[in-house]
């Protein structure tokens, strides 16, 4: 098995401010300090990309957006190419997160030709699959987690989840308090992994699968040691930056 390099990404989702956003990331960057050998990735609002990538001059700590425009350029109101986000210094993108499928109406297609776009770009997707609590509870979370995965490989190829990290997020467990328990989480993520196997064991082997869906300070270390997770996507904990602190150094 290969030894992969965990990895711990903030989603800040639609919060901050230029004024709240500054202590913040200093404490987050102060924190980390030299630490250990996990990468930690910071993924603000579009609009403060600029702000944090001043504040992460320097650091070990990288940037990611939280969405990107599946086109290049043109007549796209209110849209964000993939071009932009490397302007700025983005290594990653999350495409496909449970509330950008579910708010905003993003199929599996839609989300593949996203992931398409950030790898031909040269950034790092973070693809997020997960299931509802209903489709848990008719035991169709396999079923689910295969097709929102097959779509993706089926149009980029599994030769490009080589810079890919994927996120299971139950969507039952996202900002609810309700976490998965470890082992259920490591059912999926070994579930994900072989369902990747299938096309490309080295692949498989190779990708960083991160839990997300209520990681706080006192789970994220149980988590984290199961087999097939490695790192976390985290959503209100990375508010708070010892919380946050402590997710990354477990
Ligand atoms: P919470 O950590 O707030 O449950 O959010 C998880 C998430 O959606 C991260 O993308």
């Amino acid at each position: 098995m290969s030894e992969r390099q965990k990895l711990v990404a903030a989603n800040w989702k639609m919060n901050g401010s230029l004024a709240s956003n500054q202590p913040l990331i200093a404490e987050i960057v102060a924190g980390l300090g030299e630490t250990s050998g996990s990468e930690v990735a910071v993924c603000p609002p579009f609009i403060y990309l600029s702000q944090i990538a001043d504040s992460l001059q320097g650091s070990s700590v990288v940037l990611g957006a939280q969405n990107v425009s599946h086109l290049d350029a043109g007549a796209y109101t209110g849209e964000t190419a993939v071009s932009m986000l490397k302007d700025f210094g983005c290594q990653y993108v999350i495409v496909g997160h449970s509330e950008r499928r579910s708010l905003y109406a993003e199929t599996d297609e839609r989300v593949a030709e996203k992931f398409l776009q950030v790898v031909q770009s040269g950034l790092r997707p973070i693809l997020c699959v997960g299931e509802l609590l209903e489709e848990r509870e008719a035991g169709e979370t396999e079923d689910v987690i295969a097709r929102q995965l097959d779509a993706v490989i089926e149009l980029a190829g599994i030769e490009n989840f080589s810079q890919a990290v994927v996120a299971y997020e139950p969507v039952w467990a996202i900002g609810t308090g309700k976490t998965a328990t470890p082992e259920q989480a490591q059912q999926v993520h070994e579930f994900i992994r072989l369902r990747l196997a299938r096309h490309d064991s080295d692949v498989a082997d190779a990708i960083r699968i991160l839990y997300g869906g209520s990681v706080k300070a006192d789970n994220a270390e149980q988590l984290f040691n199961m087999a097939d997770i490695d790192g976390g996507l985290i959503g209100g904990a990375s508010l708070i930056a010892q919380d946050f602190l402590t997710i990354c150094k477990a």
